[in-house]
């Protein structure tokens, strides 16, 4: 397998100066992990400027939580694709569940975030997953289905080629309670088998992370999985040593 592991921290509406800088020196500390290994710290929008000047040329990027489906214009409070790329971002999560129930995302938007995201060559993380009661009702892969649907619609082979997909069932997330890998794996190989309908090279190619209560204590089992790319990781990428001891698991 060529696909390489990316290890995303999100560390949501949590930080301080002080404390990231903690944090991200207690990152850099670490002896260089596998060069297949990929970390990246996903930070709120004001906190960018610190990664940049701390992370540097660091093996460690930095991204995004959300980006403006808008290139520019009178949409206050939003943050530009061009903005994110002038901080030096590599990364934005794009669809995330809490903006999506919050701030009533829909898949057309989100998909159109993606499409921003791309034009500025920064690397969408397209977040999708089901809800509990989804999941109870039989509906995940319908719902998946929909999700996935419109991305491959509007962005197509050559922007999905550029882009990581992650599958965050929202009853997991900040929950305690990972899916198991068994659901896991059984997910994301189905995600892997609709993109090779698009095509076997994209199928291949393309990482597929993880997220929702991933941990030190879980990670192995789930980074192991053959269809698992990586993680998207909320809580314990706050704690440095449970978010290396994630990175050292995959
Ligand atoms: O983006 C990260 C996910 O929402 C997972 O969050 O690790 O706190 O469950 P969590």
């Amino acid at each position: 397998l060529m696909r390489k592991k990316l290890i995303a921290g999100n560390w949501k509406m949590h930080g301080s100066r002080v404390a990231n800088e903690i944090l991200v020196r207690s990152l850099l500390a670490e002896p260089a992990l596998e060069p297949s290994v990929e970390l990246v710290v996903l930070v709120p929008a004001p906190y960018l400027a610190q990664m940049q000047q701390l992370l540097g040329d660091s093996a460690c990027a930095w991204g995004g939580q959300d980006v403006s489906d808008q290139e520019r214009g009178a949409f206050t409070g939003e943050v530009a694709a061009s903005m994110l790329r002038e901080f030096g971002c590599r990364y934005t999560v794009v669809g995330h569940s809490e903006r999506r129930q919050r701030h009533g995302e829909t898949d057309v938007q989100v998909a159109a975030k993606a499409q921003q995201a791309l034009s500025q060559d920064l690397i969408p993380i397209l977040c999708l997953g089901e809800s509990l009661e989804q999941r109870e009702a039989g509906k995940t892969a319908q719902v998946m289905r929909h999700q996935l649907g419109v991305l491959l619609d509007v962005l197509g082979e050559a922007g999905m080629v550029r882009s990581v997909l992650a599958y965050e069932p929202v009853w997991a997330i900040g929950t305690g309670r990972s899916a198991t890998p068994a659901q896991v794996q059984e997910v994301h190989a189905w995600l892997r088998q609709q993109c090779a309908e698009v095509s076997p090279g994209l199928a291949e190619n393309i990482q597929i992370l993880y997220g929702g209560s991933v941990k030190g204590a879980n990670a192995v089992e789930l980074m192991a999985l053959p269809d698992v790319d990586g993680a998207l990781v909320g809580g314990a990428s706050l704690v440095a040593q449970e978010f290396l001891a994630i990175a050292r698991a995959a």
